[in-house]
């Protein structure tokens, strides 16, 4: 019968984070957890707090050292140790309080560390100000983002907007993964709606995106895949078409697969009958 059942994605993904396991002293955050992540896919990382989310991804990031445990980067073994290596790799984080400057415009935050120089007079770089204004704003565009003006600063923005203009600019320099880290916990209604466009528009273009919370709800409509954790522990990776809500709710609350998805559940999680 669960031939049937819609397989995960079979292709290559590009990160694979296999048996990872971190302790701090005698605490277990994270005890044997594979996770996968797949261009061109949202995979919605689930689990309730305290579950090993944000531990997961500090080691994906190379902020921790897995305890044992390795990672892959398109089927090669790669060690990350430090988040400056994670970015070389490809990995772009969003997080809600993120890495921009309030008081700077737009177009210079869109290209932080990375501006377009015209002329250089020793050790002085003249920046581009008016191709990093038109680029900033085209980029954005591109991806369905429409600010003001890109000379405005960035403080100037909704908290939405920012992880918006985060998100385009990970986009735009052609970053693989994006992880965003609970990034509408802070946001109304209205403004969680624009962050989940252009999470579906940055995995539309290619990029695997994490996108990390324990709303549900938040997450639901946009995710192709839901890894659920608890306890440190995996308990299975679902296709979006074989759940709803409510089952993963309950998923992420008791750490335990109904028989139907047993499929799709981690080796050693607890089966429950529905
Ligand atoms: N630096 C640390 N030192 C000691 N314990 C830690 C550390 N970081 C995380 N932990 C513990 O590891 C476990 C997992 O924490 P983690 O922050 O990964 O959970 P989370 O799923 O991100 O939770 P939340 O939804 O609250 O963000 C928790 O028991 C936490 O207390
Ligand atoms: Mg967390």
């Amino acid at each position: 019968m669960s031939e049937h059942l819609p397989d995960l994605p079979q292709d290559e993904p590009l990160i694979y984070m296999k048996d990872i396991r971190r302790q701090f002293g005698t605490i277990v955050a994270l005890d044997g957890v594979d996770f996968k992540v797949w261009g061109g896919k949202v995979i919605g990382l689930l689990g309730d707090n305290g579950a090993g989310k944000s531990t997961l991804i500090k080691v994906l990031m190379g902020v921790y050292t897995p305890t044992s445990g390795q990672i892959y980067w398109e089927g090669q073994p790669v060690r990350i140790n430090s988040p400056q290596e994670a970015q070389n790799l490809g990995i772009e984080a969003v997080y809600q309080d993120l890495a921009l400057i309030p008081l700077m415009s737009i177009a210079r935050n869109f290209y932080l560390g990375r501006e377009p120089v015209r002329r250089q007079i020793g050790p002085i770089k003249i920046l581009d100000q008016e191709a990093m204004e038109r680029q900033a704003e085209e980029a954005l565009l591109e991806i369905g983002i429409h600010i003001r003006s890109p000379k405005h600063p960035v403080g100037s923005l909704s908290g939405g907007e920012r992880q918006s203009v985060a998100i385009g600019r990970a986009v735009y320099f052609g970053k693989r993964v994006l992880i965003l880290d609970e990034p509408t916990s802070a946001l109304s209604i209205g403004e969680t709606r624009k962050v989940l466009n252009y999470t579906t528009a940055a995995a539309e273009r290619g990029m695997g995106v994490i996108f990390i919370t324990h709303n549900i709800f938040h997450v639901f409509e946009v995710a192709d895949i839901f890894t659920v954790i608890y306890h440190g522990r995996k308990v299975g990776d679902f296709p979006k078409e074989m759940v709803d809500q409510e089952t993963v709710a309950e998923m992420i609350m008791t750490g335990q697969v109904p028989r139907r998805l047993e499929k799709y559940a981690a080796d050693g999680a607890s089966i429950i009958d529905d």
